[in-house]
């Protein structure tokens, strides 16, 4: 959620951290389906269908706003798939990505019948062949291509350069389009690109588009017939001060790929619908100040949201209004790194930022938080993984519960257990 959000839902999220306790995820499912229709409208005259990437954050009940919306999902596992399925998705409205699958995961993609497999490999083509054959059936699968597009996103973000693991170089393809083509098991439907994460300039997707309408030149010319093409995900969204990637200028690269090529675009947004609608709410323990340098250290830590430690992500916070103010408060000269509980120099959450008013006890908010957050979670430090809390006009519910401690050693057996 934006900061604009915040200033109207400060009863609300202070409701939330007293009933529900901090740290917690707070996702706002109006803000969710405003996304969905921008986009929508954005694409508006260009036969695409949207596919939720369901790693961004797949919760049960976000999945359920998404599916209410009409969009089918992007998976890339078998947990995945049961998540989807579990909240509604049909498995025809699943795409199921991914550099390694298991033949089991492939086995189970086919029994419930997913819509598209999309293979990175020939190795993998070649095994997704004989379990189709095992199975007696026709396994629909597509080409995710590499398309050696640079991006200028976070280098752990990027995937549609050469030399990375993802996707098939564009002249190793028709070798494989090739080999299935004789092959009953198997019905090449559509290519496609994922170049990235956060990617903020439509012009990476025109190259990438310019290099899939080649390609599909020259598949066409082997005879190949192809359903759909799929442009992935990566639309690139406001952390801080970031121009979001320009809506306009992303659907023309999809316009121009869908008239060429004539056939509709599937495309797999993640953080795009997600991302500004979620902020991981936690309250300031302590604020130390030591050796020249103040520490706010909140509830929430580097376990709850990885994306500052993993990727120097910056996302904008905001005290929450509304708490008792305080004379030992933050002044507006005050520069300080919030940080969390774990134990790594690692563990903030942001750095050298004016937080004006915070002291203990206050309510923090970490803003644009509903993607890549909840999801990445871990419960490092045997913390618990946070609840999460879905808000719906006036109204909230907890759509996961904040684990236990006995959560976290279920399955674990002590050593005279196993004496
Ligand atoms: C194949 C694929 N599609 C879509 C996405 C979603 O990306 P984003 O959340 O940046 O839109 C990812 C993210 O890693 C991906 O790997």
């Amino acid at each position: 959620m934006g900061a604009g959000v915040l200033s109207d839902r400060e009863a609300l999220l202070h409701a939330i951290a007293d009933q529900v306790g901090t740290p917690v995820y707070v996702y706002d499912a109006g803000e969710i389906r405003g996304r969905f229709r921008r986009l929508t409208e954005a694409l508006a005259g260009i036969p695409h269908r949207i596919h939720y990437s369901v790693k961004a954050n797949s919760n049960l009940a976000v999945l359920g706003v998404l599916r209410r919306l009409g969009a089918g999902a992007d998976i890339v596992s078998v947990g995945e798939l049961e998540r989807a399925l579990r909240a509604g998705f049909g498995a025809a409205d699943m795409i199921f990505s991914g550099v390694g699958k298991r033949e089991d995961e492939l086995d189970q993609a086919l029994a419930a019948g997913v819509g598209l497999i999309n293979v990175e490999s020939f190795e993998e083509l070649k095994l997704l062949d004989c379990v189709a054959r095992r199975r007696n059936t026709t396994a629909a699968f597509g080409i995710r291509v590499n398309p050696d597009v640079r991006t200028a996103t976070h280098p752990y973000t990027q995937t549609g350069e050469e030399g990375m693991k993802f996707g098939v170089p564009l002249d190793d393809v028709p070798p494989m389009t090739r080999w299935a083509a004789g092959r009953t098991s198997l019905r090449l439907d559509a290519v496609g690109f994922h170049i990235g994460s956060q990617i903020l300039n439509a012009a990476h997707y025109a190259d990438g588009a310019a290099r899939l309408i080649q390609l599909i030149a020259h598949l066409r010319n082997q005879g190949a017939m192809l359903r759909s093409v799929d442009a992935g995900g990566g639309l690139g969204i406001r952390y801080r001060d970031e121009r979001p990637l320009d809506l306009e200028a992303y659907a023309d690269a999809m316009r121009g790929l869908a008239r060429t090529v004539g056939l509709p675009v599937v495309i797999e947004p993640g953080r795009f619908l997600v991302g500004p609608a979620g902020l991981l709410l936690g309250r300031c323990l302590y604020v130390k100040r030591t050796a020249g340098r103040t520490f706010v250290i909140l509830d929430a830590a580097m376990n709850d949201l990885l994306r500052p430690s993993l990727y120097g992500a910056e996302h904008d916070l905001a005290l929450v209004p509304g708490g008792i103010a305080r004379s030992d408060a933050l002044g507006e000269d005050e520069t300080v790194d919030v940080v969390g509980p774990v134990c790594e120099t690692g563990d903030f959450l942001a750095r050298d930022r004016v937080l004006p008013g915070v002291a203990a006890g206050s309510l923090v908010a970490v803003l644009a938080a509903g993607a890549y957050g909840f999801s990445m979670s871990s419960s490092y430090n045997s913390r618990p993984r946070v609840a999460e809390v879905l808000v719906d006009g006036g109204n909230w519910a907890v759509v996961r519960r904040r684990e236990t401690v006995d959560d976290l050693l279920r399955g674990e057996r002590t050593l005279d257990e196993i004496a």
